[in-house]
């Protein structure tokens, strides 16, 4: 843990679709070795971070087996890293595989100056997300009482459109209602999010929106129908200031690394 007047780095991952073995593929590539090619790509660039947030559809089926093998992957990284499901996630197998040890499914926590809130956007058997009353409710409650502190809230699914009708229409479904609770917490600063295999940055009453592509395939951007995009594997660098700034950074990863 560091004080709370230093700034820190920290890295997103998301949309790993680790699947129960490597002859399983998925978007027509090995998306474990695509994994462990960004992970290898952060170590050089950005290492340590104070901890690493991987943002759902961590796994391609919600298997115990698969998050085995991506618990292999990400726990001798030696930094904690906090998880959130996403539609191709099973949201119990998930947390009770990373019950104990470095990958952990929290709700929230501090780090140095800044807080982090981590959403559970799933609606079971369906690819679009929503977050329930109780999940709004419970949203209020751990913002509640930390107006002073900065804060970054993530989830998997998009909470606004992208300009891209197959995407957009398993988005959040009620963004809307999200941002009613957002606007009664200053602190908060950012909304991240993965889902969409591509990049995307906003802006909404001073809040920015952060959407980051997979570290396994893209999609092409602004399309009506899905196609994949030929952009390389991704992950996101985040440094967070104590004032509450922050910066962010895409970091593509591409074949030869
Ligand atoms: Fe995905």
């Amino acid at each position: 843990m560091i004080s709370s007047d230093e700034s820190f780095r920290v890295i997103q991952v998301t949309d790993c679709h680790i699947t129960e073995r490597a002859e399983v593929r998925v978007f027509d590539m090995d998306s474990h070795a695509s994994l462990v090619r960004v992970l290898r790509a952060a170590k050089r660039r950005d290492w340590p971070p104070a901890f690493l947030l991987a943002t759902g559809d961590l796994v391609e089926t919600g298997s115990e087996c698969a998050y085995r093998r991506l618990r292999r992957l990400l726990e001798p990284l030696g930094v904690p890293v906090y998880c959130l499901p996403g539609n191709h996630d099973d949201p119990d197998i998930m947390s009770n595989s990373f019950a104990s040890g470095s990958v952990r499914t929290v709700r929230a926590f501090g780090f140095g100056a800044w807080r982090f809130v981590l959403l559970d956007s799933v609606v079971p058997g369906v690819h679009g997300g929503h977050l329930d009353d109780g999940a709004l409710d419970e949203l209020d409650g751990l913002l509640g009482g930390h107006e002073e502190v900065p804060t970054l809230v993530a989830l998997h699914h998009h909470p606004v459109a992208i300009q891209s009708a197959w995407m957009d229409a398993m988005g959040l479904d009620n963004g809307d209602d999200l941002f009613a609770r957002l606007d009664r917490h200053p602190q908060v600063k950012a909304v991240l999010w993965g889902h969409t295999h591509q990049p995307f940055e906003g802006e909404r009453r001073g809040v920015r929106l952060i959407g980051s592509p997979s570290t396994c395939r893209q999609f092409l951007r602004l399309r009506d129908e899905p196609a994949f995009s030929d952009e390389p594997p991704a992950y996101r660098r985040l440094l967070f200031h104590p004032d509450g700034r922050f910066e962010t950074e895409l970091c593509w990863v591409d074949a030869a690394e």
